[in-house]
């Protein structure tokens, strides 16, 4: 059973040999690092192998509500894939439902900015019903979820929102464990930038980072209730249980801006890399397959500003 899987191979970041140290240090890496993250209470994991030229990064973080053993075959399946996808590529991300990987030869692990290797995926069909409110209620519902998930110690956050006759939505975010709250929020700003700019009135979407990520849909997929519930004007629907927060939150007045450009550079100044962006369109998922295709690639290429 294949599940979805996505990939961002590093072209332009060298490769390794066959039988090389570098290739040793990333086997060294796939049979330590699995286990690392299921053993860790976020099953979160970072690791460095080796000595210039051939060490190795990588970094793991497997779903908020996924258990260990997910966890853990999650990741060595990554490990596995990312060789095959990317063959002999020195740097590779591949991102799974219940979890994410990346190694690089580049100590990507010393720094908290947003990662240059983000997908965008969405689904092909827009809101119907009400497709304006809805939409400026998703990106109330990212906001909050945003807020919640930094505020939160695993910085990960599940939710939904049910608003009048508006769909119900569902969303999930999450940061690498390591972050602070101000810089896990400063991930969720990219993600509510390319939400606003690629994602208005989708019926679903990731957007899928090394530091952060985020996922919404119109039904439920993640496990368990959610941790966070949004209600407007319906204070008389009950929690859901205990553990879950409600929260009235009013639509945004205006529309999100539609001037996308202005979002992205600012986005962009806060890169201090080349920023690429896969864009992938999902078809709403048909008995758990999603069949992808690829809509475009998007390169941006950050402004240098002063000194940086
Ligand atoms: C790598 O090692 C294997 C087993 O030791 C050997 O069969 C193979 O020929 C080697 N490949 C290269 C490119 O050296
Ligand atoms: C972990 O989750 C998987 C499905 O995600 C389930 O099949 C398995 O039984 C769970 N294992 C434990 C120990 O809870
Ligand atoms: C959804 O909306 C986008 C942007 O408005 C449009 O380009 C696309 O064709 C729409 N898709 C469908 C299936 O109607
Ligand atoms: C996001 O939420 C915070 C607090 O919940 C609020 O202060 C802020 O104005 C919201 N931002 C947008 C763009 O709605
Ligand atoms: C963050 O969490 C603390 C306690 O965990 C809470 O007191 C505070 O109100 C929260 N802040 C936000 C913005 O949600
Ligand atoms: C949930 O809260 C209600 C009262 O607010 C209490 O009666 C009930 O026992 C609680 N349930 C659990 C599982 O804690």
């Amino acid at each position: 059973l294949a599940a979805a899987q996505w990939q961002s191979c590093a072209n332009n970041n060298g490769n390794y040999t066959p039988n090389s140290t570098y290739q040793a240090n990333l086997r060294l890496l796939s049979s330590t690092l699995p286990k690392k993250a299921a053993s860790n209470t976020n099953l979160f994991a970072t690791a460095t192998v080796g000595d210039v030229p051939d060490m190795v990064h990588a970094l793991t973080l497997c779903r908020g509500d996924f258990n260990a053993s997910a966890c853990q075959s999650c990741v060595a399946t990554a490990f596995e894939d990312a060789q095959q996808l990317c063959a002999y590529n020195k740097e590779a991300a591949v991102y799974y439902d219940p979890c994410m990987l990346k190694f690089s030869n580049k100590n990507f692990l010393a720094t908290t900015d947003t990662d240059n290797q983000g997908l965008l995926l969405y689904n092909t069909q827009n809101f119907t019903t009400n497709a304006d409110i809805t939409q400026r209620l998703l990106f109330t519902l990212i906001n909050s979820t945003a807020q919640s998930a930094a505020n939160s110690s695993r910085r990960f956050t599940t939710s939904r929102l049910d608003v009048g006759s508006s769909p119900t939505l569902y969303c999930l975010m999450q940061c690498t464990p390591d972050l602070t709250a101000d810089d896990c929020m400063a991930c969720f700003q990219s993600v509510l930038s390319v939400t606003l700019q690629y994602l208005g009135g989708r019926q679903g979407g990731r957007v899928l980072g090394v530091r952060c990520n985020m996922r919404y849909e119109m039904y439920p997929f993640f496990q368990g209730d959610p941790t966070l519930r949004i209600i407007n004007l319906a204070p008389e629907v009950p929690a859901i249980n205990n553990n879950t927060t409600p929260a009235t939150v009013q639509p945004p007045a205006a529309a999100p801006p539609p001037d996308g450009k202005a979002t992205v550079q600012e986005q962009n100044g806060r890169s201090s890399r080349k920023r690429a962006l896969l864009i992938i369109a999902v078809v709403a998922p048909l008995s758990s397959i999603l069949l992808c295709f690829i809509c475009s690639v998007v390169w941006m290429r950050r402004r240098r500003k002063g000194s940086l």
